[in-house]
């Protein structure tokens, strides 16, 4: 660590490390890192592991409800999936010398964040089919880049992800085309969920370039590959085509392509409600919290038996 060296030093070994980064060579957990590389990546991959495992909670709310068995046993394949990317990715953080149990505190106290979109409520069935194309869409926008980022673990943590992210967006948009091609009703439902779910699936690639201030280091040091903005408008282009494919309107009145960017122009983000989400202040923010800690506190005789077992057969 930092604290054991002089500041020639670490001067010294930071040139290195970014000469190292700019080689593209990967980082690998054994190797020397700025603390606040360590910082930084413990940060991000801390809260992009408490949105997976949060994540389960809006669409956990329909599996009871879900209209017929098959689309029950896609979604419960699909939360199960997210259970085990909240598993992966706290494995990855946890080689940067915090143990989960710390991390899991750090969101149970409300000192940890996790994705605004698990903040909204889900009102009805065309809402499994808008998270699993638009918020699936968008993890997949923002992983791919990720899995080319510059720590070994959480590059590699996100091949497998995106794999499975796949089958999520594709079985979303399934059920969005299967509603736009049935009843009256069923097609105000799919636009009612795109209306409700557009614009937070645009806040969760966070704010503006300009106004994130952890995007310098992220940059710098290759964690992040795309800027904030550059990933939101890359998923704009992909996803306006495919809701017009299946007759969905995208809720913004400035949604228009420009044939000089080659990219769609679009209507400014509520920042006040994106701001007022990630305060605490959303739909659901306090249900999902109460529904983590309630979790947490059930499964403690989960934990403690499977610590008696190991320290019993020295595991
Ligand atoms: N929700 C909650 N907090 C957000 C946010 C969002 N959508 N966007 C930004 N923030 C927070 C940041 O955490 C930061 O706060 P902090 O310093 O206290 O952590 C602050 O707002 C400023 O934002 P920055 O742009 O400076 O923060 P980052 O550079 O970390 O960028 C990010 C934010 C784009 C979310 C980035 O952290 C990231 O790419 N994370 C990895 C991917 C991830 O976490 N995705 C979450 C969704 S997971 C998912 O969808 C699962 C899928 O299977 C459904």
């Amino acid at each position: 660590m930092e604290n054991q060296l002089t500041a020639e030093e670490i001067t010294k070994r930071e040139m290195e490390f970014d000469a190292k980064i700019a080689k593209g060579i990967v980082v690998e957990p054994k190797d020397w890192m700025p603390d606040r590389y360590r910082k930084q990546l413990l940060r991000m991959m801390s809260q992009h592991a408490h949105s997976e495992v949060v994540g389960m909670l809006p669409e956990g709310n329909w599996l009871t409800r879900a209209p017929s068995l098959m689309r029950k046993a896609v979604l419960l394949a699909k939360i199960q999936d997210e259970a085990g990317h909240g598993l992966y990715i706290y494995s990855a953080a946890e080689t940067l010398g915090t143990d989960r149990a710390e991390m899991i505190d750090q969101l149970l106290s409300g000192h940890a964040k996790y994705s605004s979109i698990f903040n909204y409520p889900t009102l009805n069935w065309a809402d499994m089919g808008a998270i699993g194309w638009l918020v699936d869409g968008a993890a997949i926008v923002n992983q791919t880049v990720l899995a080319k980022c510059s720590y070994g673990p959480y590059s590699r943590a996100m091949v497998r992800i995106c794999k499975e992210e796949n089958f999520h967006n594709k079985q979303g948009y399934q059920i969005m085309a299967y509603l736009m091609k049935g009843t009256k009703e069923q097609q105000e439902m799919a636009q009612d969920a795109m209306n409700r779910f557009w614009w937070p699936s645009l806040m969760m690639f966070g704010p503006h370039d300009t106004n994130s201030p952890n995007s310098g280091d992220l940059m710098k040091w290759k964690v992040k590959l795309q800027t904030n903005d550059d990933l939101r408008q890359r998923f704009i282009d992909r996803t306006v085509p495919q809701a017009e494919a299946i007759g969905l309107k995208i809720p913004d009145p400035d949604l228009k392509w420009n044939p000089q960017t080659r990219h769609y122009d679009f209507g400014e983000i509520n920042w006040e409600e994106f701001n007022n989400v990630i305060k605490g202040n959303g739909p659901c923010n306090r249900l999902r919290m109460k529904q983590r800690r309630d979790a947490h506190e059930n499964g403690a005789w989960v934990r403690s038996a499977a610590l008696a077992y190991a320290e019993k057969h020295g595991k």
